[in-house]
């Protein structure tokens, strides 16, 4: 009988995941289904019109977060996901429109079910970090 892989151990979601081709695979659906989704208009509009950069960064954010190569450190320089997104207004819809997004991209992918299910859990941490940072950043610019 096959040890199933302990994700978050090693590199064992970022080989779960397919390496990086599957995280550009997974990001490429991604930003197609937030081009197209119309539950997903808001999220968009706060995104550039040409989405393959940011496509590229997701993939490379990615692949270090799911303990493979540090790829988005090694292209773009560091990032603290939180403080990054802070700029922007981010409350629980938008956050739940990414969530969205991503899920029916983890669908699309040729995923373990208990991978899907863990890789989709583990984003809800910083969306929601995203939620908060953003919320106590714009709480104090209305003092
Ligand atoms: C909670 C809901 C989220 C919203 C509304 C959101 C929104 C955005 C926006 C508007 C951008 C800028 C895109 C551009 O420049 O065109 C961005 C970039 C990015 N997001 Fe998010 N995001 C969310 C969640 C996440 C999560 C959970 C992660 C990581 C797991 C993430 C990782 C990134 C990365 C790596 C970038 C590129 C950073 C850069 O430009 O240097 N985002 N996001």
């Amino acid at each position: 009988m096959q040890t199933p892989a302990v994700y978050g151990v090693g590199d064992a979601s970022y080989q779960a995941a397919g390496g990086f081709e599957g995280l550009q695979r997974l990001t490429r659906d991604f930003y197609a289904l937030m081009d197209q989704l119309p539950e997903a208009t808001a999220l968009r509009s706060l995104h550039g019109s040409d989405l393959s950069i940011s496509q590229d960064k997701l993939a490379c954010f990615l692949s270090g977060w799911l303990g493979g190569p540090r790829r988005f450190s090694e292209k773009y320089g560091s990032i603290a996901i939180p403080s990054f997104h802070a700029r922007w207004p981010i409350d629980e819809s938008l956050s739940q429109s990414w969530l969205t997004c991503m899920a029916q991209a983890i669908a699309r992918q040729p995923y373990a079910p208990e991978f899907a299910e863990y890789l989709l859990a583990q984003l809800r941490v910083p969306a929601e970090r995203i939620v908060q940072a953003s919320r106590n950043r714009h709480a104090n610019a209305a003092d």
